[in-house]
């Protein structure tokens, strides 16, 4: 499969479309960003590795019966995936307090909660993607009711997977956020990315940061953590 022309450039990734008009082309860039855009940097690598995890952990998460957009790696930086609409929504799920959730609440960081607990917030650049409530999402449309329901119900199943996968190779998962996305039949599909731009990725023992964290809060070793986790999951 080609790319064809390019539908469109993210913060980290681009899409492109393909001659069959139900796939499309992700491509993964090493370019990072923090704060809604504000903070602009390059993580050498970094698209390797979030392509290469994405992709394993989607295809482990199929086998459990949890659909995603993954269809086949085709290089280290491109995957074909299902075309889907994506739901305007970031899907955040948190099993430790930390970042935004410490910073509302004032709980400490790292003060595991007493059950996950899930949030969404609106995907808007202009508005910096403000925190929603269902009520929110049904009554402007993002998603129904229905749609919410599957997309709980399959977050949580994602988190259960992602806590054990991670365990296994001792480390904590504290937080992330996925999207989802509907292909034209309206089946609802994970999308997006599974890395460590999205997840927040503790080392068991010692609590070492191995995420975006480090680029976000300039802790250094920022490329070191992405190929720590790589290493992990790969040997
Ligand atoms: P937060 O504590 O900043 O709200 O982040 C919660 C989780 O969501 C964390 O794992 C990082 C991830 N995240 C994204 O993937 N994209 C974003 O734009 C933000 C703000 C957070
Ligand atoms: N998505 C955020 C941005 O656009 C980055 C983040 O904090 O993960 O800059």
């Amino acid at each position: 499969m080609k790319r064809a022309e390019q539908m469109y450039e993210g913060k980290a990734k681009k899409v492109y479309a393909t001659d069959d008009d139900s796939l499309c082309i992700v491509s993964y860039k090493d370019d990072a960003t923090a704060f809604n855009g504000k903070k602009k940097g390059t993580i050498e690598g970094k698209g390797v590795v979030n392509n290469k995890m994405s992709n394993y952990l989607m295809s482990l998460m199929e086998k459990e019966g949890i659909p995603t957009h993954f269809v086949e790696e085709l290089s280290d930086r491109d995957t074909l995936v299902k075309k889907v609409e994506i739901i305007p929504l970031e899907v955040i799920v948190r099993n430790v307090a930390a970042g935004s959730f410490s910073k509302r609440f004032g709980v400490e960081e790292g003060t595991r909660l007493l059950t996950p607990t899930l949030e969404f917030c609106y995907k808007c650049d202009q508005l910096d993607d403000p925190m929603c409530n269902e009520y929110h999402i049904i009554a402007c449309g993002w998603a129904t009711r229905e749609d919410l329901d599957r997309i709980t119900e399959l977050t949580f199943r994602v988190n259960d997977f992602l806590c054990r996968f991670f365990a296994g190779i001792s480390v904590d998962l504290i937080d992330f956020k996925i999207e989802f996305g509907k292909t034209p039949d309206g089946t609802i599909l994970l999308a997006d990315e599974i890395s460590p731009d999205t997840c927040r990725l503790w080392d068991a023992k010692t609590h070492e940061k191995l995420d975006k964290d480090r680029f976000r809060r300039d802790l250094g070793n920022v490329e070191g953590a992405y190929q720590e986790m790589m290493k992990r999951i790969f040997g």
